[in-house]
């Protein structure tokens, strides 16, 4: 693939070094897709079966006992009627990590701060059975009516969605949630593999604006949380500015944030370069960065 922008190739070659080419070369082609079984609506092994005698072949993704790839597919999973009704969610397993590191508890009252489209506060709301509070939040008008569309498909009853600039959320919700995720905008090189628009539009500049406002939005939430909370802030990107730089922000400036180790009994990641949080691997997986906080 050839990448004619200089300020993401340096990127690029700055995280992965010698795994630059290999980066590259992997970042050609998409994934084959993964979906998770919503169990609020439908049961593992019945839509197994349903999807599987349609020609489907799903293998499971160890780590979590809904989740399964498709190996093959006689047309595309989104256009199945268990698609439809809102039996599965197409997810990459990158996307579902930040939600489950968040451990959902059925009696929590979490916010999601950046939630559209809604593929994590679905998630979330699926792991806290559908019980409890989760204010589901976004900016973006469209993206936000994407999200009410989801939780509808997905049959969330737990989620009450808001459309408000995250970094003024503690303004009225100081120290109010159990759990709160950002799940922030970010430059996305993460998904290079099938959004090359990212080629088109990504510059240094881009990158210092995302920071800025990614600070806003992790001191906000941080804000948010009781003490004895947690928040875990996740991006698809590779940039020191969108992650080590935003955690360090608030570590330094809130003495009782702390940073919890991620524990993970799988080997497709490896720690951040502050020590902080954990990138996912390139591979089977798409990137990611996730970093889990306590407020003490
Ligand atoms: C990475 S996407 C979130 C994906 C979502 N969490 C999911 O799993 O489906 C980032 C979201 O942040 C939203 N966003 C951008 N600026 C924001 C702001 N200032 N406050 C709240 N949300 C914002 C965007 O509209 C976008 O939907």
């Amino acid at each position: 693939m050839d990448i004619k922008n200089n300020d993401l190739i340096k990127i690029i070659k700055n995280h992965y070094g010698d795994e630059f080419e290999k980066f590259i070369e992997w970042a050609r082609f998409p994934l084959r897709p993964i979906i998770r079984i919503n169990t609020i609506k439908a049961n593992v092994n019945d839509v197994y079966n349903r999807l599987t005698n349609k020609g489907f072949i799903l293998s499971k993704i160890n780590f979590i006992n809904f989740a399964f790839r498709v190996e093959y597919y006689p047309y595309e999973i989104g256009k199945t009627l268990e698609h439809y009704l809102g039996y599965i969610y197409v997810q990459e397993f990158s996307s579902m990590l930040p939600a489950i590191l968040l451990e959902p508890k059925e009696e929590d009252i979490i916010l999601d701060l950046c939630a559209a489209p809604g593929s994590k506060t679905t998630l979330i709301s699926q792991l806290m059975n559908n019980r409890g509070v989760i204010i589901a939040n976004d900016v973006d008008i469209d993206r936000t009516s994407i999200l009410a569309f989801n939780v509808d498909r997905m049959g969330c009853l737990n989620v009450i969605i808001t459309q408000y600039k995250g970094e003024i959320f503690h303004n009225y919700y100081e120290s109010y949630f159990d759990k709160v995720l950002v799940d922030a905008p970010c430059s996305a090189i993460g998904t290079l593999h099938k959004n090359k628009e990212v080629i088109k539009w990504f510059n240094y500049k881009k990158v210092k604006e995302f920071s800025k406002l990614q600070k806003n939005l992790i001191e906000s939430a941080f804000r948010c949380l009781k003490e004895g909370g947690y928040l875990v802030y996740s991006t698809c990107t590779i940039t020191y500015e969108e992650n080590e730089e935003v955690i360090d922000y608030l570590l330094k400036k809130y003495q009782n944030a702390k940073v919890e180790k991620i524990l993970l009994n799988f080997d497709h990641h490896y720690n951040d370069y502050l020590n902080y949080g954990i990138y996912l691997k390139f591979g089977e997986f798409e990137p990611f960065y996730i970093c889990k906080i306590r407020k003490i």
